[in-house]
């Protein structure tokens, strides 16, 4: 048999796969189930990920970060997001929609300055767009910055901010010129400890809840004008270049999701005996199993796909929109089959917290919803296959 799966990976991405599979198993698994009943954010863990190179992966070396590429970020999140959801999201959230878009365009005295603390562990990047009455449909939000000489004032309400509790710096998305709409919005890069920026009420969430989630709320808060990220007026398409990133992310933290529920399930299946025989002989598991593991591995295909045509942009500058929505689409909602599954075959085992697996199916529901819901998915990918 062929150990999945088949794919051509460099020593160095093998090192870092089992570096961060190491620290998971070591550091993460023996508290994860106590932070995800207290809800408590996990400083210690998370800052041992930065020294280790996790939070900055494809971050060049001249700012901290390892210099490695997309590929090798997913191989490292895929083994924290395995043991546990809630440390990949803010390990996501820090790669992909805090660095990459400061990355890909910041000025270089903003590389130095925002990113570095980030990719070294020192402090924790946060994104924010939605706002209360703008989800997915980001373009309509109604928070503003104008510009008062050398300044921003910035106003107004966001809210499903993941870090949002914790973070020490912030990618905001405001609008400077609401008359044109998407073309009327900006991104600013924000220090939490700006005054006029205060945290709202911490989210109390079904899943992921060793990752804080909650609201900032800026009252007249003054910003430099050199922290604009980008040009005036770029920020919504600023706001969805990050967005393909962070999918990548996301879609990545549901393949960890799904392996897990389904190792736990073939496991049990194989113990577990009714009626004479483990319960995984039975056709009605054994073809359970047998779903749950072709999509793991599709859905790992098409996330390391969507890492090369990211590695690839890098070069062509082409979106890559496309691979990065249906990887998500597909590796999400193969999360929530999977740990539904895995539940179902675990029987009352399965519902008990004396087993990950209720964590797994609970973690599991965000991944449709938040960077895109799979509706947006949807639509994101029947647009371009329409526009063809
Ligand atoms: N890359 C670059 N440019 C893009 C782009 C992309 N992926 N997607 C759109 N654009 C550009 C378009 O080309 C267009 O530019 P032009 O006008 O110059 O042609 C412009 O942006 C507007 O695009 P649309 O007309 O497609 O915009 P829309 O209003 O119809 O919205 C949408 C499109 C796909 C629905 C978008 O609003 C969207 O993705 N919504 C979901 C938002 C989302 O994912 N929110 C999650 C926030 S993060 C979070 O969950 C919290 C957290 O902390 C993790």
């Amino acid at each position: 048999m062929t150990d999945l799966p088949i794919y051509p990976l460099t020593e160095e991405h093998k090192m870092l796969r089992d570096a961060a599979r190491d620290f998971a198993e070591k550091e993460i698994a023996p508290i994860a189930a106590e932070f995800d009943e207290s809800g408590e954010f996990p400083y210690t863990t998370i800052k041992k990920m930065g020294t280790l190179g996790f939070m900055g992966i494809e971050v060049p070396e001249e700012y901290g970060g390892a210099g490695m590429d997309a590929l090798a970020y997913v191989l490292a999140l895929e083994e924290i997001c395995k043991v546990d959801a809630s440390h990949g999201v803010i390990m996501s959230v820090n790669n992909s929609l805090y660095c990459h878009g400061i990355l890909k365009f910041g000025t270089e005295e903003q590389k130095k300055k925002f990113i570095t603390p980030i990719a070294t562990g020192e402090a924790i990047g946060a994104y924010s767009l939605t706002e209360p009455q703008s989800g997915s449909d980001a373009g309509t939000m109604r928070s503003r910055a104008t510009r008062d000489g050398d300044f921003y004032i910035l106003n107004g309400r966001k809210s499903w901010v993941t870090s949002g509790p914790v973070a020490d710096y912030f990618v905001v998305f405001m609008m400077t010129d609401p008359e044109k709409k998407q073309k009327g919005v900006s991104a600013f890069l924000v220090d939490g400890k700006t005054p006029g920026l205060t945290r709202g009420k911490k989210e109390p969430k079904l899943g992921i809840r060793a990752s804080s989630t909650s609201e900032l709320i800026f009252e007249d808060c003054r910003i430099p004008a050199e922290n604009r990220l980008g040009a005036e007026g770029e920020g919504f398409k600023i706001a969805m270049t990050v967005l393909d990133a962070g999918r990548i992310g996301i879609a990545t933290q549901a393949l960890g999701i799904a392996e897990s529920a389904y190792e736990a399930a073939r496991k049990y299946a194989g113990e577990r005996e009714a009626f004479g025989q483990p319960i995984g002989a039975f056709q009605g598991t054994g073809f359970k199993l047998a779903d749950m593991k072709t999509r793991i591995e599709a859905s790992r295909l098409m996330i390391y796909n969507a890492a090369l045509a990211k590695d690839q942009a890098k070069n062509s500058g082409k979106r890559y929109s496309l691979e990065a929505s249906m990887a998500k689409l597909f590796a999400s909602e193969t999360a929530m089959y999977v740990t539904h599954q895995s539940v179902q075959i675990h029987g009352g085992m399965g519902y008990s917290k004396e087993l990950p697996v209720e964590r797994y199916f609970r973690d599991a529901k965000i991944t449709e919803i938040y960077e895109g819901t799979s509706e947006i998915q949807r639509l994101v990918i029947s647009r371009i296959e329409m526009e063809k």
